[in-house]
Order: structure tokens, then C-alpha cells, then sequence
């Protein structure tokens, strides 16, 4: 049984520190198992004599203060707390000793391959010397690192280089100091035998700043993708939001261990090397896409995140859904904003509104919290993204930049909330009332809106009405309406927008563009001079983050998939008939597809007029989760078999226009890393997956792969192999096994691609996988790949005999007496929980029960899943 049940923190609980460290010199002398820290601070007091700092896995060898000796602590539940200390500004040093190497949970200072990295956000720092460990207190770091010159010749950390040489018995020394004061969580360390490769960027103000990007030797001529976008984060950081960087060195390291995508450490940004390693034959387009889009996440941060930090936790979408939001608009600015504008909300609807539907369901701004880490989430990040969207649909772009300029004039250098961002962006737009629309930070769960549309021909009158409800989520029975932007069309049967002009209400000032404001439980808008029926293009762009509901006919979303002027909107009528159709299809075995939408599909498949990653995006079916959604208790093998059965209708429909357009696609062309070139690839993937379910072209996918010259030919076509179980996916497997077995990044894709399959034989290739020299269970990528592949896999993880989850239940506590985090996000698997069928549900609880009761449980995974069994 668990012995103590594990300490909750509340946001209401907030008291500013009784301390503040001023400056900290930190002496490293670094050993695997045996590293000595030694910390000297300069402490001014606030409140009173006693101070509590933060230290975890730390062993304590001497405290000194104002140079003297003192022994005045004592150390209990992870804190030291010293008491009778001086009231004026005094000294305190401090020498502990901790183990890298023993450190799997990757947090606080560790080792990943021969090299030793820092992760410390976000309360990682504890684990390296004892400190006020909290957003809130911004230091001045300086840091003196001593280590074997052999295997450490690069010794780095934040700010600028000051001082280095050699010393006695083979070690070496550097000094660095960053003149930016900032809070522990980044605070990064780094030292090992790499290769780097060098550029520079001159900022727009004439000053020179060098770049570096460190990876594993060898590893060179794959890094130049993510040096390019750190280039271009930059120049689009001065462009869009005047923002220029303020150090002299901008430094990124690639480690293979590590927990999350990357981290922003001032200066010294550390990557999951997955989120800097690409070249045309190990890379797909999504991971040159997702490299642009971290290493832009992270340089974002510099300002939105490290000049103006977070006050405590609890403000963490201060932070990340507005860098998310930058990095967001930084793609699209870059490709098809359309294509990036409807990948962001997919993403979102199939991983933000489950987890915001099921039992780890919070607010963008959470109250409370056992662990830390299991709030980098889907809706702190991707949901708090489209908060931001928000203010800027309410505001417009100017006036959003107006905002920000006003944020970091009232901020910058401050650890702040996100009520003061509110606060900035107000009072730069004419005291604009976000009053109402702060619910959006309070509450949880996602709103649905019910609209009804009705039109008078006599009247010439078009009435829009719209109810808005959203359901109860953990802790929270009942929510208040919320302010949403609602951006609205009329189409008029030309395919044009009709001017709008509101009949019944004075908040006409948005209507140019299109932008109705939802604030009660009901509205009503009555728009006049409307001289034939309309069809409406409702919450264009996806302008609010909500479920819709709508009395939009067959023929209003086939109309709208080839008029809408709005992009997103012409998507979205796409995938409204396709889950009507597969809904159908679940409720009657011997349903017949709607000719219409079968019709529509084809008219899109072929135009000229659209661009190829449109098109790939637009013809895709809703996800398996999509569907899912509306499901009380969702059987993912029918999902499965409708699904297919739909897929296999169309691609036979089709497959004269599939097969031309898969052969324009095929001829010779030159690789190129740009959205045309890529929507190009997607789209002959896309085209290929069709084909494959044709019977006369099964063998396309084995061709296609063996004469693949780049990665994402490669695995579009061994996944469709993998999948559709073609002829060739054997030997396909075994030949990229053998070409690739030396590079984990491929073998994550190997591994993945096979873990996913929705055969029932993926449950013994899993264990086989497992026993393979390529899977480490140490290495988070490698687990997620495999393990996480398999949790993700709805069809098998819900397998009717109950094996898949009692694996993943097994796999839960395995991983989690190596790495916490790891382990808590497999603990995501069981999310469903509540929507589980009886028996399965019965397996699952016993053993979830189990890992609650079990004393060896993190708080990671019991807090995970001690809510999924209360749900
Ligand atoms: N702040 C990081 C980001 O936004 C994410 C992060 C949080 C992280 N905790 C982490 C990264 C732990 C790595 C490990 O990109
Ligand atoms: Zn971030």
C-alpha cells in the first residue's frame, strides 16, 4: 500500500520567496559517478531569518555563511531549511555531491552517451545543488566547469565564455557567465566530445551574433537543416514582432536521451537530437517540418519565456501557449498557412480534446498539482495556443502587436502571470473587457456550440442562432459561458460572400471582418438584406476552440468543400461528410456511402486548381479519435473496419484518376525541402495508401520503396505495406533493418511503424521488438517508438482478451523505476477509461489499482492514473 499519499500544491497557495539570490558561482568538477558542486551565493533577505531551499538525491558536505561554518539546518522531505540566518545581505556557500551516471529519470544534471546535460525545467535544478527552486527568483549564474580534457573538450554553459585553460592530471577548465538574470529552471550545463558547426547572424541593430550547433562527431552534415532555421527564427522574430536577440552566442546541443522535444536554456538550448538530425535519406518531410518548428519554438522562448518568465507553475501556458502561438505563426509564415492552420487544429482534436474530455482534464491555468511534469500538456500548450489565437482574432494583428509591445515594455525582466499579460494586452487596445473571456484560463473542458440556421425569404432575413454548453470535468460541474470570436461567411450561390449587416444588435464593429463575438448561453443574430439563401461558412479558421454542431445539410457541406473562401472551412465540410458517412456506416453494416459525398471527393481529387498538400489534407479521413468522440463506449475495431471499408470504396471509385495522378507524381525530380516539394511527397504517399487497397496495384508499395531515394518515400510506402500486410513487407523490413540499424532515429520509425499496425499479430512482434539490440528501455524516443506505438494503437491496446493493457500496465511500472516522466506518458494509454467496455474495464481497474497502491509508484503515474480510476 502507499504509505503517505503524495503532497498537493495549489495556485491559491502562492507566497512570494523570503529570500532572493542575487548572484550564484557554481564550481563543477565533474565525475560520472561523483560529481562535487560547489555554490556560493549572495542572498538578500525579504522576510524573516529562516530559509528554505529546494534539494533532491543531493548529498550535503558543508554549509557555510559569511565564510563561517554553520549548522543551523536541517534537511527533511526534500527541503533544507536554515534558521537564525543574518537580516542583511550575506554569504552562503554550500558543497554537495550527486551521480550523473545513476540518474535515468534524465532530470537535474546526467549523462546520455559519453556526454554530461542538464535538463532542469522544471524543477530539475534541485537536483543538482540546493536552491530556491522556483520561477520567481532570477539570479545571476556564473559557472566554472572542470572536467578530463580527453573526453570533455567542450565544457559549456549559459552566457558568455570568460575564462578557460588547462590544469593539472589531463583536466581543463572554462568560466561562463550570463549577464541575464533568470530562474534556476534555466540554468543549463554541458560538457563532452562533440562536433559543431558554425554560422553567424547579424542582428538588425548591426551586432554580429555567433551560432553553434553541437552533435555527435559524424553527425555534421545532418545538422545544417536546424542551423538554417535558427537563422530564420531569428529573422522572423525581428519581422513579425521586433524582437532581436541580446547575447553574443546562441549555442544547440542534439543528445540522444532526453524526456521532451527540446529546452530553452538562455543560450545554450538543449534538442532531442530527433529535433535536429536530418538529411534527405533518415529524415521525413514532418521531421524537417518539426525541426523548423522546435528550433523556432525554443529561440521564441528568448523573449516569450526567458526575458519575461513565469511568477510559478501554475502560469506555464504564459510561457508556452503563446510561444506556441509564435511558432505556430512562424510556420505558417513560412509554408501553405492553410495546410499549417488545419495540421494545428487536427492535432489538436485528436489529442487536445480527448485529454480535455477524459480524466486528466484541467484548465490552461491548473489549480493545483502533485507533479509538475505532468503538466506539459496538450491543452497548457495546444489549447493555451488557441487562447492566444483568440486575442489575436479579437484584436487583429496590429492590436495584438500593440499588446505585446506593451507586454514587454510593463514585463520584461519580471517572472509574471498571465493576468498580466491579459492586463497588457488591454490596456494597449483601449482598455479592451477581457473580463468575461478570462473564464477561458478557469475553466476546463471543451464547448460545444448548437447552431440552428433559419431563412425568411419574405424578410430577406438570415438568422443565426447559437447555444453554447460545455461539459462538466473533473472538479468542475458547471461553467459559465465563455466570450468567443466567431468568424462567419454567407455564401451566396455563386460561391461569394455576401456583405453582412446585423439587424438586431449595436456590436456591429467586427462584422467587416466577418467576426461575431458569443458571450451569453444563447444568441441571436439576425442578419438583413439578405437576398437568397445562404449558405453559411461557420467559426471560419477554427477561430474558436470548440465542438460544433450544426443543421448544415449534405448539400450545404458539399457546396462549401468546393466554394468556402475560407480554407479551413472547405476542409472542415470535407471531414463533416465523411464522419456522418462513417457513423452511418457503424450504426448499419449494409449502410450505402452518400453518392454526394463519394462525388465531392472526386471533384477535389480532381482539381488542378488546388496545391497538392491541400489536396492530400482535404481527401484524408477523419481520424479513428474523431470518430471515436461522439462515441460513448467506442469499439476501435469497427472505427477500424469502417474506416477502411470507406477508404477502399473511395480509393476503387477512383482509381483511374489515383493511378495518373500517382505516375505525374513519380517522374524525376530533384530533392527539395520546400512546401511545394513536400506537398508533393504527401500527396504521392497519400495517393500510394489508396492504391495499395486496389487489388491490381498491391504491388506499387514494394516498388515505390525500392526505389525510394528519401526518407519519406521510403516510410510512406513500408507503412502502407506494414499495414495493408502487402506482398514485399518482410523483406522491405529487413532491408531497412540492415541499412539503418546503426541510426536510432530510423530505428524509432522502424519500430513505430510496426508497433502501430492494427493486426493481431503486432502484439507478439512487440515482444519480439523488444528483445532487439536496437530497443533501449533507458532512452525515452525508443520507448515512446515502441511501447508508447503500441499504447497509441487503439485497436490493440484495447485488445478484447485484455492483453494489450495488461502489458502496457506492465511496461507502466517497468519504465517508471527508470524514468518517471517516461512512465507517466504511457500512463496516458489508459485515459479511455471511462469509455472502456465492461470487461475491459474491469482489467484495467485491477491493475491500475495495483500501481496506485504500490509504494514503489511515482507521483508521476500516481497521479495519472489515481484520477483515470476515479473517473
Ligand atoms: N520548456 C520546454 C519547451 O517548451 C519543454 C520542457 C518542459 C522540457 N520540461 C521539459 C523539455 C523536460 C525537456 C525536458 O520546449
Ligand atoms: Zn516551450
Amino acid at each position: 500500500m502507499k504509505t503517505e499519499t503524495p503532497v498537493v500544491k495549489y495556485l491559491a497557495d502562492y507566497k512570494a520567496p523570503t529570500h532572493k539570490i542575487e548572484t550564484v558561482d557554481l564550481e563543477f568538477h565533474l565525475d560520472d559517478t561523483q560529481t562535487q558542486v560547489f555554490s556560493k551565493m549572495k542572498i538578500t533577505p525579504v522576510n524573516g531569518n529562516t530559509l528554505e531551499l529546494n534539494g533532491e538525491e543531493l548529498k550535503l558536505k558543508s554549509v557555510k555563511v559569511n565564510g563561517e561554518e554553520f549548522s543551523n539546518y536541517k534537511e527533511e522531505n526534500e527541503i533544507l531549511t536554515l534558521t537564525g540566518l543574518p537580516s542583511e545581505a550575506f554569504t552562503l556557500e554550500i558543497h554537495n555531491e550527486i551521480n550523473p551516471k545513476a540518474n535515468t529519470a534524465l532530470d537535474g544534471l546526467y549523462k546520455s552517451g559519453g556526454m554530461f546535460c542538464s535538463q532542469n525545467e522544471p524543477e530539475g535544478f534541485r537536483r543538482i545543488t540546493y536552491f530556491i527552486d522556483r520561477p520567481d527568483n532570477l539570479s545571476v549564474f556564473t559557472t566554472k566547469i572542470i572536467a578530463d580534457k580527453k573526453d570533455y573538450p567542450f565544457l559549456l554553459s549559459n552566457g558568455n565564455l570568460i575564462e578557460s585553460g588547462d590544469l593539472e592530471d589531463g583536466k581543463h577548465f572554462a568560466v561562463w557567465n550570463d549577464p541575464f538574470a533568470k530562474p534556476a529552471y534555466l540554468y543549463a550545463l554541458v560538457a563532452g566530445d562533440l562536433a559543431v558547426i558554425e554560422d553567424t547572424f547579424k542582428t538588425k541593430s548591426g551586432r554580429d551574433v555567433k551560432l553553434q550547433v553541437f552533435v555527435d562527431k559524424g553527425n555534421e552534415e545532418k545538422s545544417h537543416h536546424a542551423m538554417e532555421s535558427l537563422k530564420k527564427s531569428m529573422k522572423w522574430d525581428e519581422k513579425r514582432f521586433r524582437l532581436e536577440y541580446d547575447l553574443d552566442i546562441y549555442m544547440i546541443v542534439a543528445v540522444d536521451s532526453f524526456n521532451m522535444g527540446a529546452m530553452e536554456n538562455k543560450g545554450l538550448n538543449i534538442f532531442n537530437s530527433a529535433y535536429v538530425l536530418a538529411s534527405k535519406e533518415t529524415a521525413e518531410d514532418r521531421n524537417f517540418f518539426g525541426i523548423e518548428s522546435v528550433v523556432g519554438h525554443e529561440y521564441f522562448h528568448n523573449w516569450t519565456g526567458n526575458r519575461v518568465t513565469c511568477r510559478d507553475w501554475f502560469q506555464l501556458t504564459l510561457k508556452e501557449g503563446l510561444t506556441v502561438f509564435r511558432d505556430q505563426e512562424f510556420s505558417a509564415d513560412l509554408n501553405s498557412r492553410s495546410v499549417c492552420r488545419i495540421n494545428d487544429v487536427r492535432n489538436l482534436k485528436a489529442a487536445q480534446f480527448p485529454e480535455d474530455a477524459g480524466p486528466q482534464s484541467h484548465p490552461i491555468q491548473p489549480k493545483s498539482y502533485i507533479e509538475m511534469n505532468n503538466f506539459y500538456t496538450m491543452t497548457i500548450y495546444e489549447k493555451g495556443a488557441e487562447v492566444i489565437r483568440m486575442y489575436h482574432t479579437l484584436l487583429g494583428e496590429e492590436g495584438f502587436q500593440r499588446g505585446m509591445d506593451k507586454y514587454f515594455e510593463l514585463y520584461d525582466g519580471q517572472a509574471v502571470t498571465t493576468a498580466d499579460f491579459t492586463h497588457a494586452m488591454s490596456v494597449a487596445n483601449d482598455n479592451y473587457d477581457f473580463s468575461q473571456f478570462r473564464r477561458w484560463y478557469d475553466q476546463a473542458g471543451t464547448p460545444v456550440l448548437d447552431i440552428t440556421t433559419k431563412y425568411d425569404e419574405a424578410a430577406k432575413e438570415f438568422t443565426l442562432t447559437v447555444n453554447q454548453s460545455t461539459p462538466a470535468t473533473p472538479g468542475q460541474p458547471t461553467k459559465e459561458p465563455f466570450h468567443m470570436p466567431f468568424l462567419l461567411g454567407l455564401l451566396d450561390s455563386a460561391g461569394n460572400d455576401m456583405t453582412l449587416a446585423l439587424k438586431n444588435r449595436d456590436d456591429q464593429n467586427d462584422l467587416d471582418r466577418g467576426l461575431l463575438h458569443i458571450k451569453a448561453d444563447t444568441e441571436t443574430f439576425v442578419f438583413a438584406n439578405v437576398n437568397e439563401r445562404p449558405v453559411a461558412s461557420l467559426n471560419r479558421n477554427f477561430s474558436a476552440p470548440v465542438v460544433l454542431r450544426s443543421d448544415l445539410t449534405d448539400e450545404d457541406f458539399v457546396f462549401l468543400m468546393a466554394n468556402d473562401n475560407d480554407d479551413f472551412n472547405r476542409y472542415e465540410a470535407g471531414q463533416a461528410l465523411a464522419l456522418k458517412n462513417i457513423h452511418a456506416m457503424l450504426k448499419d453494416e449494409n449502410h450505402q456511402v452518400d453518392e454526394l459525398f463519394i462525388k465531392a471527393w472526386g471533384s477535389i481529387l480532381n482539381d488542378n486548381n488546388i496545391d497538392e498538400e491541400f489536396k492530400a489534407v482535404c481527401l484524408s479521413l477523419p481520424s479513428m479519435i474523431d470518430v471515436a468522440a461522439t462515441i460513448d463506449i467506442p469499439n476501435y475495431r469497427a472505427i477500424h473496419e469502417a474506416k477502411d471499408k470507406l477508404f477502399k470504396l473511395l480509393a476503387n471509385t477512383y482509381k483511374l484518376e489515383l493511378a495518373s495522378i500517382y505516375n505525374d507524381l513519380s517522374t524525376e525530380r530533384p530533392f527539395k525541402v520546400d512546401a511545394k516539394a513536400m506537398g508533393e511527397r504527401k500527396l504521392r504517399g497519400f495517393v500510394l495508401a489508396c492504391l495499395s487497397t486496389v487489388e491490381e496495384h498491391k504491388e506499387l508499395a514494394r516498388e515505390c520503396f525500392k526505389y525510394a531515394t528519401n526518407m519519406t518515400d521510403m516510410m510512406n510506402s513500408l507503412s502502407v505495406m506494414v499495414n495493408e500486410n502487402l506482398p514485399g513487407c518482410q523483406e522491405s523490413l529487413k532491408e531497412f533493418y540492415d541499412k539503418f540499424k546503426d541510426q536510432t532515429l530510423v530505428m524509432q520509425k522502424w519500430l513505430s511503424v510496426q508497433a502501430s499496425s492494427c493486426d493481431d499479430t503486432t502484439f507478439d512482434k512487440v515482444q519480439e521488438l523488444m528483445k532487439d539490440e536496437v530497443f533501449d528501455m533507458n532512452v525515452p524516443n525508443l520507448v515512446s517508438a515502441l511501447i508508447g506505438s503500441f499504447a497509441r494503437n487503439k485497436v490493440q491496446f484495447n485488445h478484447e482478451s485484455g492483453r494489450g493493457m495488461k502489458f502496457i500496465a506492465e511496461m507502466i511500472r517497468k519504465v517508471d523505476a527508470i524514468n518517471p516522466q517516461s512512465a507517466s506518458r504511457l500512463a496516458g494509454a489508459f485515459n479511455d477509461y471511462r469509455k472502456m467496455p465492461a470487461d475491459l474495464k474491469e482489467i484495467a481497474k485491477a491493475e491500475l489499482t495495483a500501481i496506485v497502491e504500490s509504494d514503489k509508484t511515482s507521483k508521476n503515474v500516481y497521479e495519472k492514473l489515481s484520477k483515470t480510476l476515479n473517473s
